[in-house]
């Protein structure tokens, strides 16, 4: 509110959490467009983290906020829905270009990386994406963004549905809803 009255700003909300987030402008559903000076995007229905969450696609800049969903070889934890929700949602943003960069709620990518080795100590291309985040952290720079395309190769949550993650875990053969499922149980424990 404060924020609002001293930028005059517009609020854009999922019509899903208008009810519960304040002085709400415009409320937004799957495939809206919003634009934010030259810039247009659109909404992708992303629940899961919340029962109203979503994600904006910046397409012609390649790019996509992806909030509490998607995180640097993680994801947000599944507060409002089920697991199956959020695995439907991770797979919508898997969906986009590979060449998208991914600007997420949270950079918790090096704390991820730890967890992920455990599900896939073998993936060469998780191994040297934990080299380079160490480097970048070294050299104080950020680890976000990142596209989904190298997300796709590294990032266990978005791996769900790969057999050889599903056997890592000794799930072979059940649905990656439930792998996913495992994966998200073991994080919240790591
Ligand atoms: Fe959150």
């Amino acid at each position: 509110m404060a924020l609002k009255e001293k930028y005059k700003c517009r609020v854009v909300a999922p019509a899903a959490e208008a009810d519960t987030i304040p002085a709400v402008d415009l409320t937004v559903r799957e495939g809206d467009k919003v634009t934010v000076g030259k810039l247009s995007a659109s909404v992708i229905e992303t629940p899961g983290h919340t029962n109203g969450h979503i994600a904006y696609w910046f397409h012609a800049n390649k790019l996509a906020f992806v909030g509490d969903t998607l995180f640097s070889i993680g994801c947000g934890r599944v507060i409002e829905g089920t697991p199956g929700m959020m695995w439907r949602s991770l797979v919508k943003l898997r969906d986009l270009p590979n060449d998208t960069a991914i600007y997420c709620g949270h950079e918790y990518t090096a704390a991820n990386i730890r967890f992920a080795r455990t599900i896939e100590p073998d993936n060469a291309v998780l191994a040297a994406r934990e080299a380079q985040v160490q480097q970048q952290i070294a050299q104080g720079k950020p680890t976000i963004p990142v596209t989904i395309g190298d997300e796709k190769l590294a990032n266990p949550f978005l791996r769900a549905d790969q057999p050889e993650v599903a056997a890592a875990i000794g799930m072979a053969g059940k649905e990656p809803s439930q792998v996913f499922a495992e994966i998200r149980a073991r994080k919240n424990k790591f």
